[in-house]
């Protein structure tokens, strides 16, 4: 087995040809917008969520050409909800993977039409790609996917934390808004790798979306570490983003050293559910790992 790093680098080079080859080209019409859309997704990023999804897809012999699909949706929606995020009239960032953010490299419509071309590229993908022989699961995928992106997660999460500028949340109020913002839509990504594979039983299911849930949470309270401790040249946006917007986080919560329990014990709930898997849910482990103790 290959070590994690070489791992992770073989996935994202390859990742990288699948984004490239399914985003427009920029010489189609409308060129500008395509432009955009490729500046948003390419050429940056950890890439976590695609490779939660292939490590799920690894433990469920998935196809990869499946796993790639299901991968590409879920980034081409995280990527619309960081153009989305960064603009003024919600974050209001001008650097994006050490990139000056879509709206100021292009402009405000362009980043918003970027978001709406972005999310609706993923469900195309999720539609006109065979996923699983059974085309039931297949529309649940679907499904799964629009639920964890839309009001009842993602998006829904981006209203939460925007109603909170200035308030002080209490820590079951926090860990709502972490899990709708970002815990939603990598729990997708690892329940979506699995379903393009063979059915796992119910039991497994079930650990995996603990998993999920658990990594999910711990990955938005780390990122509320790293805005308050990480400078920006490492993180490749800016720090201490969170503090200058007045919004409530795990570090205002609790504190650093609070906060970086809480991940450790995230951390240590997401190793235990995948106990039961034993080697074969090693690189799920390795990301479990790679997400709590990631330096950006
Ligand atoms: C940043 O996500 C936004 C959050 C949900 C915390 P990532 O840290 O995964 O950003 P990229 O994709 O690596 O740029
Ligand atoms: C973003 O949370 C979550 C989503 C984009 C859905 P943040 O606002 O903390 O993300 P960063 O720190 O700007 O990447
Ligand atoms: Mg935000
Ligand atoms: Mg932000
Ligand atoms: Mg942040």
């Amino acid at each position: 087995m290959p070590d994690f790093q070489s791992w992770v680098t073989t996935h994202q080079h390859r990742f990288e040809e699948v984004l490239r080859h399914l985003l427009p080209s920029a010489d189609v019409v409308p060129q500008r917008l395509h432009a955009a859309m490729r500046y948003s997704v390419l050429e940056g990023g950890k890439r976590v969520r695609p490779l939660l999804a292939f490590a799920a897809g690894e433990l469920a012999a998935a196809d990869t050409g499946r796993v790639n699909a299901a991968a590409a949706a879920v980034e081409l929606i995280h990527a619309y909800s960081l153009v989305h995020d960064d603009m003024p009239c919600m974050d209001n960032d001008v650097l994006r993977r050490g990139k000056p953010t879509c709206h100021v490299e292009y402009d405000e419509a362009t980043a918003l039409l970027v978001g709406d071309s972005l999310q609706t590229l993923a469900f195309q993908l999720l539609a006109g790609h065979r996923l699983n022989d059974d085309p039931l699961r297949q529309l649940e995928m679907v499904s799964l996917l629009a639920t964890a992106a839309g009001s009842r997660g993602m998006a829904g999460g981006q209203a939460i934390d925007l109603a909170s500028v200035g308030k002080q949340l209490s820590l079951p109020e926090l860990e709502q808004m972490h899990i709708h913002k970002t815990g939603t839509l990598i729990r997708a990504a690892i329940l979506l790798g699995a379903y393009c594979g063979q059915p796992l039983d119910a039991a497994r299911m079930e650990a995996l979306d603990r998993y999920g849930k658990c990594i999910g949470l711990a990955f938005q309270v780390v990122d509320d570490v790293l805005d308050s401790e990480a400078d920006t040249a490492t993180l490749g946006k800016t720090a201490g983003k969170d503090a200058d917007n007045d919004k409530p986080t795990y570090v205002t919560l609790l504190g650093v050293q609070a906060a970086r329990q809480m991940a450790a014990e995230l951390h240590h709930e997401a190793l235990q559910s995948l106990a039961g898997f034993g080697e074969a849910a090693r690189r799920l482990q390795q990301l479990a790992d790679f997400i709590v103790l990631r330096k950006f």
